[in-house]
């Protein structure tokens, strides 16, 4: 792996990672919360309903290495859903979803019983017993992120959150300003079609980023952004 910028050399993503301390960083009222993507040269977020056709091996590498340098992960509802099903569906459905806590509890996130899981929602059903650990916490209506990442800063001492997606999710957070870094894999492929892109949504306005480093291999960028 090559880092183009700054200071253009030979590096690795564990030593490009080891530097990087996101939980110095956290915010008075929330974590430090950094997305991250990756996405095709056109802009696409998924090939044929999801991710894991876009990056290669080193993408991998940088995902399952960054989530070792944050408290918690944080996932859409979407994502584990089209990850787990491969589909996405339309938006009537997803508000039934929601009523219903519609997850994909069988699983390996709900099953494995490792580690612990939060999960934020307007849902008033209940789930089903899961191996793992898992605490609900209600919002009336929809879930107010601000709230959502003050409880995970106060009462759960989280103090930089990884947010894996997806671009619903991704655009709520940026249009609240609450993103700080941005991780975004560019694969060399062209996907077409009419999938989704890393951020879907309405910003407020524009939001200017700056690029904090750039890293290549095998002709796939790796780029991490921070808003200005
Ligand atoms: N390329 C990448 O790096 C990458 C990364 C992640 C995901 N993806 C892809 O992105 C797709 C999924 O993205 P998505 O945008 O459809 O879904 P998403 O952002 O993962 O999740 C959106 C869902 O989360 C719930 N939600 C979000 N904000 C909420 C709020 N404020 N209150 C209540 N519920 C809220 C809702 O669930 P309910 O529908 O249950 O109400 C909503 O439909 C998948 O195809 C996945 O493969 C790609």
């Amino acid at each position: 792996m090559q880092r183009l910028l700054p200071d253009p050399g030979p590096t690795t993503v564990e030593r490009q990672l080891a530097p990087y301390r996101p939980w110095e960083e956290p915010r008075d009222e929330r974590p430090l919360v950094a997305a991250n993507f990756a996405a095709t040269v056109d802009g696409r977020a998924t090939i044929g309903g999801v991710s894991g056709p876009i990056g290669s091996v080193a993408d991998t590498t940088m995902l399952a290495r960054l989530r070792t340098r944050f408290d918690a992960v944080m996932i859409g509802a979407g994502t584990m859903r089209a990850e787990r099903y491969g589909r996405l569906v339309p938006n009537q459905e997803q508000r039934e979803r929601r009523e219903r806590l519609d997850l994909p509890w069988d699983a390996p996130l709900f099953t494995a019983g490792g580690g612990r899981v939060l999960i934020f929602t307007a849902s008033e059903a209940e789930p089903p017993e899961t191996a793992t650990s898992l605490r609900i916490v209600r919002h009336e209506g929809f879930v107010n992120l601000v709230e959502a990442l003050r409880h995970l800063r106060q009462e759960r001492g989280i103090r930089a959150l990884l947010c894996e997606g997806g671009p619903g999710l991704h655009g709520e957070l940026e249009g609240g300003g609450l993103v700080d870094d941005l991780f975004l894999t560019i694969a060399p492929k062209l996907a077409g079609g009419g999938a989704l892109r890393i951020l879907e949504g309405e910003l407020p306005s524009v939001a200017d980023l700056e690029l904090a480093w750039l890293l290549e291999e095998d002709g796939e960028l790796f780029a991490r952004y921070r808003r200005r």
